[in-house]
């Protein structure tokens, strides 16, 4: 078994988080679960609870920015922070609509800035921790599709590769995560493609937990979407923009 560590999940009520929250408390480490949702929370932690875990719960919505600093004291002691929340907003309702574009922007993006910048200066203070960070695929190329998400997801992983880069020489680490499509109630209204391109969230949830414990520093999963991604990024914009993706 791994030493028993203190760590903190922020959308602690996703689907990916709870898989990798199970996988965590098998492992024997503690868990403290921040999500917005007050009652799915407390079923999820009594759920681990069962499994013989150690939860804590802090209920917490993430776009609310000004509740961030006292956020962060309350899981600035924890070795290592998963960040898993997220919205997939519409991508038309986005253009027609700034307010809709504005929103997924700071869910996605600003919010997980104000966030990881808190925690970042802590464990820099302290001299150790681990930030995990989900991101997306999408963030690699912007697509017509979901370019909104994409351009958060996009500025999400550039701004992880930074703090690492920053964060190197003082014993943090921040390892960024690029699911591919996962089957989860945030991809529910989609028409699912088959295996091996959809994939289950344990299966990702592993992943992550091996990359973590790795110390592993950018995650494609499942491995493949690395190869899909370096395709697509190398296809020439005059060809680009004329696929439909
Ligand atoms: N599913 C995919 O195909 C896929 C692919 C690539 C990356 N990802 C990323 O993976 C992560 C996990 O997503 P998922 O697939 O597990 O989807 P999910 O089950 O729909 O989880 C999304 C979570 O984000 C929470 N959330 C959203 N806005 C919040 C806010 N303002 N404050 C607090 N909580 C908030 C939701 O809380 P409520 O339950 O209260 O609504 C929900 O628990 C996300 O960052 C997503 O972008 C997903």
């Amino acid at each position: 078994m791994a030493d028993q560590q203190q760590m903190a999940l922020l959308g602690a009520t996703s689907a990916l988080a709870q898989a990798v929250a199970r996988r965590l408390a098998d492992e024997g480490h503690s868990l403290t679960l921040v999500a917005r949702n007050e009652e799915k929370l407390g079923q999820f932690a009594d759920d681990l609870r069962v499994r013989g875990a150690s939860v804590t719960c802090i209920t917490a919505d993430f776009d609310a920015l000004d509740t961030h600093d006292s956020l962060v004291e309350q899981i600035a002691d924890c070795d290592e922070v998963f960040c898993f929340y997220g919205t997939l907003p519409d991508q038309s309702a986005c253009e027609q609509n700034w307010t809709d574009a504005h929103n997924a922007l700071q869910t996605n993006f600003i919010s997980v800035v104000s966030l990881l910048n808190r925690l970042a200066n802590r464990f820099e203070q302290r001299g150790h921790g681990n930030l995990v960070v989900v991101s997306s695929v999408a963030g690699d190329r912007g697509r017509k599709s979901n370019y909104i998400y994409g351009t958060a997801k996009g500025a999400l992983s550039i701004y992880c590769a930074g703090l690492r880069n920053r964060l190197a020489s003082s014993g943090v680490h921040v390892l960024t995560v690029k699911p591919g499509f996962i089957d989860t109630p945030m991809t529910a209204h989609l028409e699912k493609k088959p295996a091996p391109l959809w994939v289950g969230p344990d299966r990702v949830a592993k992943d992550i937990v091996k990359a973590a414990a790795a110390r592993k520093n950018v995650l494609y999963t499942p491995w493949f979407w690395q190869l899909i991604l370096l395709i697509i990024q190398h296809i020439p914009e005059p060809i680009f923009k004329k696929l439909s993706l």
